[in-house]
């Protein structure tokens, strides 16, 4: 159950480290413009510059992948006047907050975190300590707004019991009711985009092949062109989902062609069954030609006119340090900071 003495609220991060694919939009940007357009919530959309930096950026592509992703969230449909969308650097309330977190977490939580092992590894000795604190910022993006409803991916599902861990421990240790405890939304399996070359892989903007995914900056060629090009096999399209479960190319097809077209993937299939692949992915192609070239054409238009990118993303700073500010002077109370 949602924390229901608080306002509702969305916050959700994407970090601008290169590479925006079908599934960043099928699995993020296009659900946050569900979100934002669904009413009942205010929306916070945030570019985590500060998370990126945990892995080394090169500087000039840090600041071209942030206005890329901006441009990728408004192409989308995030209307900068309905939501708030800025990038993380620009507030500096997370930084402070999530200095306040990295007291509050512990040493063995950060350690149990599984993206924490995979990233570094067998060589943890020589990552940066800002990519073993990660989760705390993370926190300090959603709680320094008091959001209530944060839509992730599977893979940041941990992150977020320990969102709620650090408020919970933060609101016992001081004695009050003052950090919400937020809830995941998580996308279901079927908005999980995986390779097309290999329906078992998740879709990656670092798969080596380049057919593996379509690129949220990908032309109406390139987009038909990876799809007719796409791994499938000889069957026809079956009348049932279950019959896909051991065929993962065919399913994953079927699942991008519902979450384009907004129907279920039983949907899809009553109206495809018997066709062979040749047909579908012509359909398909069509299909993702019609909604994904506009995003495309509106990303490149917008890159265009950096200025503008960059006044969008400063006034977001602003409305976004409105609601910050209060939440931190607040916290910083709590702790038992002077304040003059
Ligand atoms: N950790 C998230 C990811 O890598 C990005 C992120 C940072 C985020 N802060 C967040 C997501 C707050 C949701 C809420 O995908």
């Amino acid at each position: 159950m949602a924390d229901t003495k608080f306002t509702p609220r969305v916050f959700s991060g994407i970090q601008p480290s290169g590479g925006l694919t079908l599934g960043n939009y099928l699995g993020a940007m296009k659900r946050f413009v569900d979100m934002q357009n669904a009413g009942g919530f205010e929306t916070i959309y945030c570019m985590v510059d500060l998370h990126a930096i945990t892995v080394w950026q090169n500087p000039n592509d840090l600041k071209k992948n942030t206005r890329e992703l901006c441009a990728g969230f408004i192409a989308a449909g995030i209307d900068p006047e309905k939501s708030i969308l800025f990038n993380q650097s620009q507030v500096p309330e997370h930084a402070q907050l999530g200095w306040l977190f990295n007291c509050v977490a512990r040493m063995g939580w950060m350690g149990r975190m599984t993206q924490w092992k995979d990233k570094a590894g067998k060589n943890a000795e020589n990552a940066s300590l800002g990519l073993f604190a990660y989760p705390a910022l993370m926190a300090a993006d959603i709680l320094v707004y008091h959001a209530t409803h944060v839509p992730v991916g599977e893979d940041q599902k941990q992150h977020l019991e320990l969102t709620r861990d650090i408020a919970a421990k933060f609101n016992h240790d001081f004695g009050v009711e003052f950090f919400p405890i937020a809830e995941p939304v998580i996308e279901g399996a079927a908005t999980r985009v995986m390779s097309l070359k290999d329906g078992t892989k998740k879709m990656s903007k670092s798969d080596p092949a380049e057919a593996s995914r379509i690129n949220m900056t990908d032309d109406a060629d390139a987009i038909s062109k990876k799809i007719r090009k796409a791994k499938t096999d000889p069957d026809p399209l079956p009348d049932s989902l279950t019959e896909l479960d051991t065929r993962p190319e065919a399913r994953n097809l079927v699942n991008i062609y519902a979450a384009l077209a907004e129907i279920t993937p039983q949907a899809v299939l009553d109206q495809h069954q018997g066709a062979l692949f040749g047909h579908f992915k012509m359909a398909l192609s069509d299909l993702a030609v019609a909604k994904l070239a506009p995003i495309s054409t509106e990303m490149a238009r917008l890159m265009q006119d950096q200025a503008e990118i960059d006044r969008i993303l400063g006034r977001g700073a602003e409305r976004a340090r409105a609601l910050a500010t209060p939440i931190l002077a607040q916290a910083y109370d709590i702790v038992g900071m002077v304040r003059s």
